[in-house]
């Protein structure tokens, strides 16, 4: 992708260049090939939470098959023509309502309240809600970067507790357990872990359906697939998962395996770009100070790491007294922000940097701008360019 033809066409000039330019062919083709690639027996939901942008959302609807929700806004967002899951740790009634109204696919389930909580919704309408419970596992979950399971978090149920809330389902009559779901980490790059993530999923699945006597519909094995920021020339090996699930294709027989993938969906597709202000040196090191920061890219400020770049060079200068840059030299690239946690890149060899180049930030098509601090000193807001709609 040509980054400086874009800029000059989509820029107005006067202000320093600071931008998300999302490229929706990108997104729909890598969408397609994952959709493609997966065995019948899985679907490929999309976790909305990853990237809520419209322009994403309508380019991933005609391909993936439903959308995976944390909010009422996200569900309303999501649209009505794809079928929808809703999850949250922390569900509020009017959430429950709108997503029993909506007659969404499924609720997950987090706690025995929170199932208490669904069915009296649902009773209301009159209805009967399909839920998926939520699983907390004690072990066996692969080490990523973020774990939601596998370890003591607020997320779903202890699955110690879980022969005591299939009971406790099993009296109620207005939700209908058909399956589980297992999101238990974030950025898993090792596929091999990840398929034998899948099968114990299934397996666990299959075993508390075979002792409750459930028709056991469907397995969420949730998101997780990573992007490698640190090596991005190594990335998650998506043709042997793909591989690997084929492989389960027997072992989960007639239920359907839900992938509800965020990071891997569209960090790809999403390029912050941003234009160096000032470059100096401070303690013998040298800094780079981009128009922009954390406050519209906070994932390598949260994560301590150094975010993925490329810089392009731009050769006009306009000032009349010299440029200041560093040349084959580590630079750490920070933001326009009153805070030392404003760094989007820690000490890395750059050829030439000067005041006036961009830096591009790539795999900034998901946790990126919705996850950051936008209003932290009012400065203006990126521009937001989408390319190939
Ligand atoms: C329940 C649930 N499903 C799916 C996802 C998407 O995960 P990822 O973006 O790592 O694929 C998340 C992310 O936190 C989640 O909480």
């Amino acid at each position: 992708m040509d980054i400086q033809k874009i800029i000059n066409e989509e820029h107005q000039g006067k202000d320093p260049v600071c931008a998300y330019v999302y490229d929706l062919q990108q997104l729909k083709s890598h969408a397609e090939s994952l959709k493609s690639s997966l065995p019948d027996f899985c679907e490929l939901y999309y976790a909305v939470k990853a990237n809520p942008d419209p322009h994403v959302l309508s380019a991933l609807t005609p391909i993936v098959d439903g959308f995976d929700t944390a909010s009422e806004e996200e569900m309303n967002k999501a649209g009505g023509e794809r079928p929808l899951l809703f999850g949250a740790p922390a569900k509020k009634d009017r959430e429950i309502a709108s997503a029993v109204e909506k007659g969404i696919r499924y609720i997950n389930v987090e706690s025995l309240h929170d199932l208490y909580q669904i069915n009296e919704a649902a009773g209301k309408s009159g209805k009967v809600m399909p839920v998926l419970l939520r699983v907390n596992l004690r072990k066996d979950v692969p080490e990523s970067h973020h774990m939601m399971s596998g370890t003591p978090t607020q997320f779903g149920i202890d699955e110690y507790q879980m022969p005591d809330i299939l009971k406790a389902a099993a009296g109620l009559d207005h939700v209908d357990v058909k399956g589980f779901h297992f999101h238990a980490m974030s950025n898993n790059l090792d596929a091999e872990k990840h398929v034998a993530f899948t099968g114990l999923c299934i397996q666990k699945a299959k075993d508390w359906a075979g002792a409750f006597h459930l028709d056991l519909e469907t397995v969420d094995v949730g998101g997780g697939i990573g992007i490698n920021y640190w090596d991005p020339g190594t990335p998650f090996d998506w043709t042997t998962f793909v591989e690997g699930l084929q492989q389960l294709e027997k072992e989960a027989g007639d239920m359907t395996v839900i992938l509800e993938l965020g990071r891997y969906v569209t960090a790809g597709c999403g390029y912050y770009v941003t234009e160096v202000l000032d470059v100096k040196e401070n303690h013998e090191q040298a800094f780079a100070l981009v128009r922009g920061g954390s406050h519209h890219l906070r994932l390598p400020a949260a994560w301590k790491m150094s975010h993925p770049f490329q810089v392009i060079p731009v050769d006009r200068w306009e000032k009349n007294w010299p440029r200041p840059g560093v040349v084959n030299q580590d630079v750490t690239i920070t933001g326009e922000l009153c805070t030392p946690n404003d760094v989007l890149v820690r000490g890395e060899k750059v050829d030439k940097l000067r005041a006036g180049d961009l830096v591009v930030f790539e795999y900034a098509g998901a946790y990126a701008w919705t996850i950051s601090h936008h209003d932290f000193l009012s400065h203006p807001k990126p521009q937001m360019i989408y390319l190939n709609e």
